[in-house]
């Protein structure tokens, strides 16, 4: 059990280390929880910088949550466009129309409500519920589990049901209840910023005196996770194949993170494969049997790295 004093310690020595903190974003102390949504839910997909050019582009179209639902899914796709996990843009706008439709526009002030919503899990609920209603809820990302395991010197894995009970214990302990929203946001900075996954700067850290990890030479081996991550290699072959005067697309079936979304012809393979077997493949589903229809060339392989199924893995974030 980590005692109250070390917990004090961390929250003091964090707010100071904060304070000190010039992280300019376009989303930092914003209120308006449609924002803070939108924020978060583009920084799952990809790095801040980046990020930031979606979020205003986003904005700049649907500056409401009203916009978003009343927009069509293709236009919220194509303003998605990009940052991948679609079904993320799904959520966002099937999310977009229950919060007009049975909140009167409104986000619920209340933890347990945001969870309910689609596509709103405990991290963005509580980043939600902090940042636009200073409710005191801890974030727990994968920024956060590292922070805390090192911090607090903690060798249990992340991956388990035990684990993730013990870290949104501390996570809990740790926040400053009189100011969630300055806390979280100290916590996201510093794990971004300081307390990186790979070489953190250790020795000018503002918290290195208190840290369990640092003292014991661990900083680089926690935070710790029971399960090896298993890759699964998917080559991803695409056909330009002419048709008339353009080039035959299709759209996806697949009930998968792609579904709906449109591609060229593809055949995918688990090893890289040469030209001819691609070929006798694509002859056998009889792609171009219509005369008008001129296979131009493949391309790729294209090895596309699927996070989603990177088993033992703990969300990113930036
Ligand atoms: N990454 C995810 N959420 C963030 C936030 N609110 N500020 C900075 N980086 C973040």
């Amino acid at each position: 059990m980590t005692d109250s004093a070390q917990i004090e310690e961390f929250r003091s020595g964090l707010l100071e280390w904060h304070r000190g903190v010039d992280r300019q974003m376009p989303w930092k102390g914003e209120k308006n929880p449609y924002r803070i949504w939108l924020s978060e839910i583009i920084l799952q997909q990809t790095q801040v910088v980046r990020g930031a050019v979606y979020y205003e582009r986003f904005l700049e179209r649907f500056p409401t949550v009203a916009d978003l639902a009343e927009a069509s899914i293709d236009e919220v796709m194509k303003y998605w466009e990009g940052l991948g996990y679609y079904s993320r843009a799904r959520n966002l706008h099937h999310t977009a129309r229950v919060i007009t439709a049975d909140y009167n526009g409104i986000f619920p002030a209340d933890y347990a409500l945001l969870l309910n919503l689609k596509g709103i899990g405990p991290y963005t609920a509580a980043a939600i519920a902090s940042f636009a209603f200073n409710i005191p809820k801890a974030v727990v990302d994968g920024n956060v589990y590292r922070v805390l395991a090192r911090y607090f010197g903690i060798g249990e894995p992340i991956d388990t049901t035990a684990g993730k009970k013990l870290f949104f214990e501390l996570a809990d302990r740790c926040l400053d209840r009189s100011a969630p929203a300055a806390y979280n946001q100290a916590i996201i900075d510093f794990g971004a910023t300081q307390c990186k996954p790979r070489n953190p700067d250790c020795y000018r850290c503002a918290l290195h005196s208190g840290c369990k990890a640092f003292d014991s030479d661990l900083v680089e081996s926690l935070p710790l996770k029971s399960k090896k991550q298993i890759r699964k290699n998917r080559e991803f072959n695409f056909f330009y194949i002419r048709h008339g005067g353009g080039l035959l697309i299709r759209r996806r079936e697949e009930a998968d993170i792609w579904r709906n979304l449109y591609e060229f012809p593809l055949i995918e393979t688990e090893k890289t494969s040469d030209w001819q077997e691609l070929n006798a493949l694509a002859a056998g589903k009889g792609w171009w049997q219509d005369g008008n229809v001129v296979l131009l060339g493949s391309a790729g392989p294209y090895t596309r790295v699927l996070t989603h199924q990177l088993r033992g893995g703990v969300p990113r974030r930036s």
